[in-house]
């Protein structure tokens, strides 16, 4: 049985994103057994991130002990696959994805979710899709996972592109054989590797030393990393 969380940065029930995620998996459901784990704003109590950085010196977020995002980070780290979906709110995501995003910042910098891939979809009435789905992967890709199935879906078609198949399909093999690594995901960790590496003096530094207890400086690349 694989695990995938899912994640919508939308604060109701009715959902052309949610939707369209779903019938995507009951794709994959055919071919491999999923356990699916749905969040969005509506189904859990997520505070606004305050910014006070805490998180990148401690990881730790003194929000996580009032809200729910302690649970929805357990979730991604214990999953196989990971989905983010967003409506496209004036060419970007929704309010809500991004102050999800924010909320796991410091994950950017220690590849959280290395070892796992994701997919990525945007929801538009005709436009802005791209730029949503652009930056997901990115984030994405500053999680450590990447992305193999990116959908960006327009009412125009209501909301069908025609590719909900391929896509399973593409999620199928990854729950399979997970793709380890990808360029965006090669060049942050070499940039990163860098940053970390001038940091070795301070010897409190919690990120520095994630780096060191998980062997991240004793390898070249991110693909050896995760192999
Ligand atoms: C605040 C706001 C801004 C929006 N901006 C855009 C936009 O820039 N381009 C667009 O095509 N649709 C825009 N829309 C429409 C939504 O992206 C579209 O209805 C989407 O399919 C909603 O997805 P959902 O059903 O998952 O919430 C906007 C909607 C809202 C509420």
């Amino acid at each position: 049985m694989k695990k995938i969380v899912v994640f919508v940065g939308v604060d109701k029930s009715e959902s052309s994103t949610l939707h369209y995620i779903r019938e995507v998996l009951k794709e994959v459901n055919k071919k491999v057994e999923i356990d699916v784990s749905y969040y969005t704003q509506k189904s859990l109590k997520l505070e606004l991130c305050k910014g006070c950085c805490q998180c990148f010196y401690t990881h730790k977020c003194n929000l996580d002990q009032i809200d729910h995002m302690d649970l929805l980070k357990k979730e991604m780290l214990e999953a196989d696959f990971v989905i983010l979906g967003s409506p496209v709110y004036l060419h970007n995501v929704s309010g809500s994805m991004k102050n999800f995003i924010d909320r796991l910042s410091y994950w950017s910098h220690i590849f959280a979710l290395r070892g796992k891939n994701g997919m990525v979809v945007s929801s538009a009435d005709s436009n802005g899709g791209r730029l949503v789905v652009d930056y997901l992967e990115r984030v994405m890709a500053f999680f450590g996972c990447p992305v193999v199935a990116s959908a960006n879906i327009f009412s125009v078609y209501n909301y069908d592109d025609g590719l909900i198949e391929e896509h399973a399909e593409k999620i199928v093999d990854s729950l399979k054989c997970p793709i380890k690594s990808n360029k965006i995901i090669d060049a942050i960790y070499i940039t990163l590797k860098k940053i970390m590496e001038c940091r070795a003096e301070r010897e409190n530094d919690v990120e520095y030393q994630y780096w060191k207890k998980n062997h991240f400086f004793d390898v070249g690349s991110f693909e050896t990393l995760i192999k």
